[in-house]
C-alpha cells in the first residue's frame, strides 16, 4: 500500500473521534524525537478543535499502560514508545493508535492500530522517526501543517538518522526536509558540525563537541582555546568573539586538524565524518540556539532529560521568550552535568570492563536514570569505544535498572540491538526495545548482572554468526 494512503487511513481514525468529541490523549516519549512527535500530533488535532491533552513519559512500561487504562481518556494517540507493548496495549485499551519507529514484532505488523516505519518497509532506525510519521499524519489531516515540517527534521537529527551521504537525511525523512525547503522554513548549508556554528565563540563551538567525544578536549574550553590558539587561529576580531561561520576555509582546516590529530589514528576517522547538511530553520532568530536543527534537538532533549518536559513541548508549540529563556537554562544545566559526569568517568577507569568487543559501563550513583541514554551515545562515540558495543547500567528507582546499550560506529557487524534487548528484558522481567544502534531496557535490579552478562553474549553470538555468514558467501 502506499505510505499516503496509510497515512491517509490514520488520519481519518483521528479525524473520526475529534468529531464525535472523544477524550484525546497523545502519550509520548520524552527524549526530542517524542517531544516533537507528541508536539506535531497533538497541535494538529488542537487545530481541528480537539478535545486533546498531550502528556510524556519516560517509557511505555506495564505501570504506565495501566494508568493510562484508568484514565478519563477515550482515544489514545501513542508516540514514539509502545511498540514492544503492544499485546499489553491491545489486552488494556479499547481505542488507540501507535505511531513509531521502534523495532517491531513480527506477530505485530499486520496490527491496524499500528504506524510503524517497519511496517512501512522503511528502516525505523534511520528512514523514518517518529516525528516523521507523526509529520505525515498530520499533513493528511490538513496540508497547511505542512508548518510542522521543521519540527520532523528536528526529530529526525535528534535520533541521529542523518546517516545519508554528508549527515544528511534520507527515505522519508528527507521527504519531510523537502518539504519544509519548498515551504521556505528550512534551508541547508555545507559545514562542520559543531555546535553553536552561528551563535558561539569557536573555542566554545570545539569544546562542546560530542560526536566523537575526545577526552581533554570535549568539555574542556580552556583545553580548546589553548589547542585553537597554538594553531594560530584569530579568535576575535575588533573584540568580538568570532564563530565557526566566520572563518575561512584555511582556518576550518585547521581546526579539523586539531580533531583528528586527538583521535588515535588507528580509529580511521576522516574529514567527512566531520562535515555535513546543516539544517537551519528559517523562522529562529539567526543567533537562536534554535536556528540550527540538531542544536534544537539537544536543547529538547536537555528539556526531556531535566525533567523540563512542558517547557520542551512549549517551545515545540511556538511559545518563545519565557519558555526559551527557561529551555536554555536547562540545556545549560544538562551539558554542566553531562560534562561532569563525563570527566569522571575519565578518571573512574574500574566503572567499565570490556569482555570482547562489549564494553560494559557501571553508571550507579553517578549517572541518573535520565541521561543514561546521552552520557551512553557520547562514551561510545569516543575513540576508545567506536569500535564497541557500549551496555550501561544505572539504578532506576529502589528496585529497578536501568539500561541503555549503543553500537559504535566502527564496530564491524550490523546487530539488531532492539530486539536483543526485547528478548532478555522480558526473560528477566523488564521491558526493553529500540533501534539496531540504539536500545534500552528497564529491569528488576537483582538481575542486572546476569542481564548484562546475556545481552553481552547475544551481541557476541550475534556478530560473530554474521561475520562468519560474510566469510562463507
Ligand atoms: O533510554 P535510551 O536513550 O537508552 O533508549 C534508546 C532507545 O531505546 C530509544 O529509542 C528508546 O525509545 C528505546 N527504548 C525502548 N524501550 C525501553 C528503553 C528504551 O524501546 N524500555
Amino acid at each position: 500500500m502506499e505510505h499516503r494512503q496509510v497515512f491517509k487511513e490514520f488520519a481519518d481514525i483521528i479525524e473520526e473521534r475529534v468529531e464525535k468529541r472523544s477524550k484525546i490523549l497523545v502519550a509520548s516519549h520524552l527524549d526530542a524525537d517524542g517531544l516533537a512527535s507528541g508536539s506535531i500530533l497533538f497541535e494538529a488535532c488542537r487545530r481541528l478543535g480537539a478535545n486533546v491533552t498531550l502528556r510524556i513519559y519516560p517509557e511505555l512500561d506495564g505501570r504506565a499502560v495501566e494508568e493510562l487504562r484508568g484514565s478519563r481518556y477515550e482515544f489514545f494517540i501513542l508516540a514514539d514508545l509502545g511498540s514492544s507493548m503492544i499485546a499489553e496495549l491491545d489486552g488494556s485499551l479499547n481505542d488507540y493508535i501507535l505511531i513509531d519507529h521502534h523495532v517491531i514484532q513480527e506477530a505485530h505488523t499486520q496490527n491496524p492500530r499500528v504506524l510503524n516505519a517497519w511496517k512501512l518497509g522503511l528502516d525505523g532506525g534511520r528512514d523514518a522517526c517518529s516525528s516523521t510519521l507523526a509529520y505525515f499524519l498530520a499533513k493528511e489531516l490538513d496540508h497547511r501543517n505542512v508548518d510542522l515540517s521543521p519540527l520532523a527534521v528536528v526529530g529526525s537529527v535528534a535520533d541521529r538518522q542523518d546517516c545519508g551521504p554528508k549527515h544528511s537525511l534520507i527515505e522519508l525523512n528527507r521527504l519531510a526536509l523537502s518539504d519544509a525547503m519548498k515551504a521556505g522554513h528550512v534551508s541547508v548549508v555545507e559545514d562542520l558540525l559543531l555546535p553553536g556554528r552561528e551563535t558561539r565563540p569557536l573555542h566554545e563551538s570545539l569544546s562542546l563537541l560530542n560526536n566523537p567525544y575526545i577526552p581533554g578536549l570535549s568539555g574542556n574550553k580552556d583545553a580548546a582555546y589553548s589547542a585553537l590558539m597554538k594553531a594560530e587561529i584569530n579568535l576575535k576580531v575588533s573584540g568580538a568573539w568570532r564563530t565557526l561561520s566566520e572563518l575561512t576555509k584555511e582556518e576550518k582546516s585547521k581546526v579539523v586538524e586539531i580533531i583528528l590529530s586527538s583521535i588515535p589514528p588507528s580509529q580511521r576517522f576522516t574529514v567527512e565524518q566531520l562535515i555535513g547538511e546543516i539544517y537551519l530553520i528559517e523562522l529562529e532568530d539567526s543567533l537562536s540556539p534554535l536556528r540550527d536543527a540538531r542544536e534544537y534537538a539537544t536543547l529538547l532533549n536537555a528539556c526531556g532529560r531535566m525533567g523540563k518536559q512542558d517547557i520542551g513541548v512549549s517551545v515545540c508549540l511556538g511559545n518563545r521568550d519565557r519558555y526559551l529563556a527557561e529551555a536554555m537554562k536547562t540545556l545549560s544545566e544538562y551539558r554542566f552535568n553531562i560534562n561532569r559526569i563525563m570527566q569522571s568517568l575519565v578518571v573512574e577507569t574500574s566503572r567499565i570492563s570490556i569482555k570482547d568487543s562489549v564494553a560494559i559501563l557501571n553508571g550507579r550513583e553517578l549517572i541518573p536514570d535520565k541521561l543514561l541514554g546521552p552520557v551512553t551515545s557520547i562514551v561510545v562515540s569516543s575513540p576508545d569505544y567506536r569500535d564497541k558495543v557500549v551496555v550501561a547500567l544505572t539504578n532506576s528507582g529502589e528496585k529497578e535498572v536501568k539500561v541503555s546499550a549503543r553500537v559504535g560506529e566502527s564496530f564491524g557487524s550490523v546487530l539488531n540491538l532492539g530486539a536483543i534487548m526485547d528478548e532478555v528484558a522480558r526473560k528477566f522481567g523488564g521491558t526493553g526495545g529500540g533501534h539496531s544502534m540504539a536500545a534500552g531496557a528497564k529491569i528488576p535490579s537483582e538481575f542486572s548482572e546476569s542481564f548484562a552478562n546475556q545481552v553481552a553474549e547475544k551481541v557476541l553470538n550475534e556478530s560473530r554468526a554474521k561475520i562468519e555468514n560474510k566469510v562463507q558467501k
